[in-house]
C-alpha cells in the first residue's frame, strides 16, 4: 500500500508590494486580494491541513499549484520557506498554477526557487526546461505538467502546448511498460466544460493523448472544489480528481479546506485507488473524513460513501 496526499491552491498570504511592482497585471490581482481573497484563504486553515497531512504520514505529497497570488518575487521566496517547513523535496512534488505565473518572472526569481520540489528524478533543481516531470516513488510514477503561462488581465486560463503533451505521452507509455501506477499532476482540470475565462486551452489535445495511452488518475486543483470527472482512456474511463483549496476559510464560498489521501495498491488486474477526502474542522483543529471513492485500474469509479 502506497499513500499519496494531494493538496492544492494554498494561496499563501500576500506580503506587501512596492508600487513599482504593481505596474502590470499584478495591480488588479493585488487589489482583488486585499478586497476579497484575503477573506477566502486563511493561514490557519492551511496550518490545520498541513498538520493533518503530517499526522497521517503519507508516503508522498503532491501539491498542484497556486502557491502564490500575483507572482511577486517576495511571494516566491516566502513560498520556498513554507515548502521547507512542510517536507523534504524528495517527499513533496509541486507543479505550478496560473497564479504562480500571474506575470512573467525570471525562473531563478520565481518558480525556480521551488526547483528542488519540481525537478524530475536525477534532474538539476536549477534546470529551466523541466516539464513534464517524472518522479518514481514505490509503485507510482508521478508525471508533473505545467499549465502555468502568463496571461492578459482577467484571464486565468492555462496551456500545456503540443511539445509538453507529446513528451508526457512518451513518459506515460514508458511508465506503463514498467508496470507503474501512473498519476498525472496538473493545475487546470483537463476538461472541456470549463469557463472560457479559466479553462485549459488545449484540454482536447490532452484528452486525445490520454485516450491513446491512458493513466490511472489525474489530480488537479484550480477550481477550489473537491470534484470528480472522467475522461476516456484506452481501457475505460480515467478518473479526474479535483481537490478544494487547502487554505479555504470556513464559511467561504469554497466551503471547508480539504485534501485527499490516495491509497494505492495492486489488485488482480491492475490498480486499486482508494481516495479518502479529509475536511478541516470548523475550528481549524484537525481534519475529519469527508467521503471516500474507490477506483479499480482505469475503469469507472464506485462510490462507496
Ligand atoms: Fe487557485
Ligand atoms: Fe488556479
Amino acid at each position: 500500500m502506497f499513500t499519496l496526499a494531494h493538496l492544492s491552491d494554498p494561496h499563501l498570504p500576500m506580503p506587501p508590494a512596492r508600487a513599482e511592482q504593481l505596474l502590470n497585471k499584478r495591480a488588479t490581482g493585488y487589489y482583488n486580494w486585499w478586497r476579497h481573497r484575503v477573506h477566502l484563504h486563511v493561514p490557519e486553515a492551511l496550518t490545520g491541513i498541513v498538520a493533518d497531512i503530517k499526522a497521517q504520514k503519507p508516503d508522498h505529497i503532491a501539491l498542484t499549484g497556486d502557491l502564490v497570488n500575483v507572482a511577486l518575487p517576495q511571494e516566491f521566496r516566502r513560498a520556498a520557506d513554507w515548502l521547507e517547513t512542510f517536507d523534504r523535496p524528495d517527499r513533496l512534488t509541486v507543479v505550478p498554477g496560473n497564479h504562480d505565473a500571474y506575470v512573467s518572472v525570471p525562473w531563478a526569481e520565481g518558480i525556480g526557487l521551488w526547483g528542488a520540489y519540481i525537478a524530475s528524478d536525477g534532474q538539476s533543481a536549477s534546470s529551466t526546461a523541466v516539464f513534464p516531470t517524472l518522479r518514481r516513488r514505490g509503485p507510482i510514477a508521478l508525471i508533473g505538467l505545467s499549465t502555468a503561462v502568463p496571461k492578459l488581465p482577467f484571464l486565468a486560463t492555462g496551456d500545456l502546448g503540443a511539445a509538453q503533451i507529446a513528451r508526457a505521452e512518451r513518459l506515460l507509455t514508458e511508465a506503463a511498460r514498467d508496470d507503474l501506477c501512473r498519476i498525472v499532476l496538473i493545475h487546470h482540470p483537463p476538461l472541456l466544460d470549463q469557463s472560457r475565462w479559466k479553462h485549459l486551452t488545449d484540454a482536447a489535445a490532452f484528452q486525445t493523448m490520454i485516450r491513446r495511452v491512458g493513466c490511472e488518475a489525474i489530480l488537479h486543483g484550480h477550481n477550489h472544489r473537491s470534484e470528480i470527472a472522467r475522461i476516456a482512456g484506452p481501457d475505460g474511463p480515467v478518473p479526474v480528481l479535483g481537490v478544494a483549496s487547502a487554505s479555504a476559510a470556513a464559511g467561504s464560498k469554497y466551503g471547508r479546506a480539504r485534501y485527499h489521501l490516495i491509497h494505492v495498491e495492486r489488485d488482480r488486474d491492475g490498480w486499486r485507488l482508494e481516495v479518502e477526502l479529509r475536511a478541516l474542522a470548523a475550528d481549524s483543529r484537525g481534519c475529519a473524513p469527508d467521503g471516500r471513492l474507490v477506483f479499480h485500474s482505469a475503469r469507472a469509479a464506485a462510490m462507496v460513501s
